[in-house]
C-alpha cells in the first residue's frame, strides 16, 4: 500500500470521523484545510471562525454536525481531521482556539490570544504534513499573521541531512482579505526559522565561514540596503581585537568578523540600532573543558549570532525605515596547544585587560572587543544576544530571555515587542554588587568569571560586558535558557528554536515606526 494511503486510513480508524464523498482522485490531491474553533463561553460547544463559519454554510452545516458527533468539544490546541467533506479538501483539519474572550494576559506577559492562534495553526499544518498533504490553506482566524507565524514555525523541520524528509507544505491564506498580515506572519516565522536552521545544523557544517557565506547568500536580494563585510583574521588582528583572538586561536577553524549594515532609513545617515550576536560555533569549554555529555548542543553557541542575523535578514524582507548594524564575531572554542589557559591575560579592544580563569567563559570574551567596536558608529542604541551562561537557563528556564539593560527606554521597547510575539523576556539585575565580582582580578582589569564564580552567573556575565559599554541605551539578552525547545512551545519542534528572533523584528519595528 502507498504510504500516504496507509498513513490516511490509519488515521481515519482513529479519528473514527469519516464522511466519504470525495473520489479516489481527491485523496490524491493532497490539499488541506485548517479551520478554527473556539471554545463556547460556560457551555460545552464550539464556535466557529468566521472562515470556518463561512463554509460550514456552503456544506449546509456539515462542519458543526462533524464537530458535535465526532466527540467532546474541541480543546486549546487539540485537532481533529475530517475527511471527504469537500471536493477541493480530502483532509480538513479542525483545530481549537480555545475562548474568543482571550487577549493580552498581565501575568503571562503575552498575548492569549495570538498565542492560541500559532499554536492551533501549527498543530493543524503538521497533522496535515504527517498525512502528506502538501498544499494547506490556513483559516486567519482573524490574526493572519499570528496564524501564519504557526504555520511556518510549526512545519519547520531540520530534516537536511536525513535521507527520508518529511512532506514538503506550502501554505496560503483561507477565507481571509488580511493578506499583508498574513506575508508578514511568514516573514517573521521564516526568520525564526533561518536562525533555527543555523542553530541546528552541526558545528562541521556551520562553521563561522559557512554561517557568514550563509547569511550573505540570504541578504543579496536586499543588495540595494545592505552592505555584507566579512572580516578576515588579519583585519580582526589590524584591530587589535585581542580578547576575540584569544579564544579563535584555540581552534584550526579560521575566525570572521562578520558585519552587515542595513540602510532601511531614507535618512541613511541616522544613527543605526546596533546589534551584536555571540557567534562561537561550537563551545567545547576549551582548556576548561565541558563534560561530554551534551556537548553536542553547544553547536547551537551562535543563538546570538543566528537570531540577530536572522532578525537582519527578515528586516531587509520587511524593508523596514530603520538602519541597523549587525555584529557577529564568529569562531570556535576548542583546546589546542595553542589555546588560552587558565590564567592567561588577554587584552580587549579598549585596552582593558581581562584574567581567563575559566576559558569556558568565553563568550564574554568575543562579546568585548564586539562591544568596543559597536560603539565607533555611533548607535542609538546597542542590543546584543548571547548563549552567554548556564545560569540564565537555571534561573528562568526556557520561558524568557534574560534582559540586562541600563536603559528603561530600551527595555520598554524590548518588552513591548515580545508580548505582541509571545517570546518573552524578563528583566534581570545590573547591580555593582556583581560588577566588584569581576573586577577584582589578580592580575588584570577584570577576570572573566566572577569572584563566586556560581553564584549569580548569569548577573556577574552581565556585569562583565557593561564594563565594555559607554553608550546610554545597551540591552544584553541572555539567550541560554531558550536556546532548545522540548515541548515548552508548542509551535516550536522538539530542536533548537530561533529564539528570541520574532521579538527582535519586532522591536526593531517598533523603533522604525515611532522613531
Ligand atoms: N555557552 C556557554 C553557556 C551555555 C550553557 C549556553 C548552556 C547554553 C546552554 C558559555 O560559554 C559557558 O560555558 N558559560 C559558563 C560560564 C562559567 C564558566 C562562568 C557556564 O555557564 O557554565
Ligand atoms: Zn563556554
Ligand atoms: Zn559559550
Amino acid at each position: 500500500m502507498l504510504p500516504m494511503r496507509r498513513a490516511i486510513l490509519t488515521a481515519v480508524r482513529k479519528n473514527h470521523c469519516r464522511f466519504f464523498s470525495a473520489s479516489q482522485s481527491n485523496w490524491n490531491a493532497r490539499k488541506g484545510l485548517v479551520l478554527g474553533v473556539y471554545e463556547k463561553e460556560g457551555e460545552d460547544g464550539s464556535h466557529l471562525t468566521e472562515a470556518a463559519a463561512c463554509w460550514d454554510k456552503a456544506l449546509s452545516g456539515k462542519l458543526s454536525e462533524l464537530l458535535k458527533i465526532s466527540g467532546p468539544a474541541l480543546k486549546k490546541g487539540k485537532t481533529r481531521i475530517f475527511y471527504g467533506v469537500h471536493q477541493d479538501f480530502p483532509c480538513v483539519a479542525a483545530v481549537g482556539l480555545g475562548k474568543t474572550t482571550a487577549s493580552v494576559c498581565g501575568a503571562e506577559n503575552w498575548d492569549t490570544c495570538k498565542e492560541n492562534i500559532r499554536e492551533a495553526v501549527s498543530a493543524g499544518c503538521r497533522q496535515l504534513q504527517d498525512l502528506e498533504v502538501s498544499h494547506v490553506e490556513v483559516d486567519g482566524c482573524g490574526d493572519a499573521q499570528s496564524a501564519a507565524e504557526g504555520a511556518a514555525l510549526g512545519l519547520f523541520q531540520y530534516d537536511q541531512l536525513k535521507s527520508k524528509k518529511k512532506t514538503k507544505v506550502t501554505t496560503q491564506l483561507h477565507g481571509s482579505t488580511d493578506l499583508a498580515g498574513w506575508e508578514k506572519g511568514l516573514l517573521y516565522g521564516e526568520g525564526q526559522n533561518l536562525a533555527r536552521l543555523l542553530m541546528e545544523g552541526p558545528a562541521n557544517h556551520i562553521t563561522p565561514t559557512v554561517f557568514a557565506d550563509t547569511i550573505e547568500e540570504k541578504l543579496a536580494p536586499y543588495a540595494e540596503w545592505v552592505t555584507v563585510h566579512k572580516r578576515p583574521q588579519t583585519w580582526i588582528e589590524e584591530h587589535q581585537m585581542g580578547a576575540f583572538l584569544s579564544v579563535s586561536k584555540g581552534s584550526e577553524e579560521p575566525p570572521v568578523f562578520l558585519e552587515l549594515h542595513y540602510n532601511g532609513c531614507p535618512d541613511r545617515t541616522k544613527a543605526p540600532l546596533l546589534l551584536v550576536g555571540k557567534g562561537i560555533t561550537f563551545d567545547s569549554g576549551g582548556i576548561s573543558l565541558k563534560p561530554s555529555s551534551g556537548m553536542d548542543a553547544m553547536r547551537a553557541d551562535m543563538g546570538g549570532a543566528a537570531t540577530v542575523c536572522a532578525s537582519i535578514v527578515t528586516a531587509a524582507a520587511l524593508k523596514l525605515p530603520i538602519n541597523i548594524i549587525g555584529l557577529a564575531p564568529l569562531c570556535e572554542n576548542m583546546p589546542s596547544g595553542k589555546a588560552n589557559k587558565p590564567g592567561d591575560v588577554v587584552r580587549a579592544q579598549n585596552g582593558k585587560t581581562i584574567q581567563v580563569d575559566n576559558t569556558d567563559a568565553e563568550g564574554r570574551l568575543i562579546l568585548a572587543d564586539a562591544l568596543c567596536y559597536a560603539h565607533t558608529f555611533k548607535p542609538s542604541a546597542i542590543v546584543n544576544a548571547a548563549t552567554l551562561t548556564g545560569a540564565m537557563d537555571v534561573a528562568l528556564g526556557s520561558a524568557a530571555t534574560g534582559v540586562f539593560t541600563n536603559s528603561d527606554w530600551l527595555w520598554e521597547k524590548l518588552y513591548t515587542a515580545s508580548v505582541v510575539t509571545g517570546d518573552r523576556v524578563w528583566r534581570m539585575p545590573l547591580f555593582q554588587h556583581y560588577t566588584r565580582q569581576v573586577t577584582d582580578s589578580q592580575l588584570a582589569d577584570l577576570n572573566n568569571i566572577g569572584k563566586y564564580s556560581r553564584s549569580g552567573g548569569a548577573c556577574t556575565a552581565a556585569a562583565f560586558l557593561r564594563e565594555f559599554v559607554t553608550v546610554t541605551h545597551w540591552a544584553h539578552l541572555d539567550i541560554a535558557g531558550v536556546m532548545t525547545n522540548k515541548d515548552e512551545i508548542p509551535y516550536l519542534r522538539k530542536g533548537m528554536s530561533g529564539r528570541p528572533t520574532r521579538t527582535l523584528v519586532e522591536f526593531a519595528a517598533g523603533l522604525a515606526h515611532q522613531g
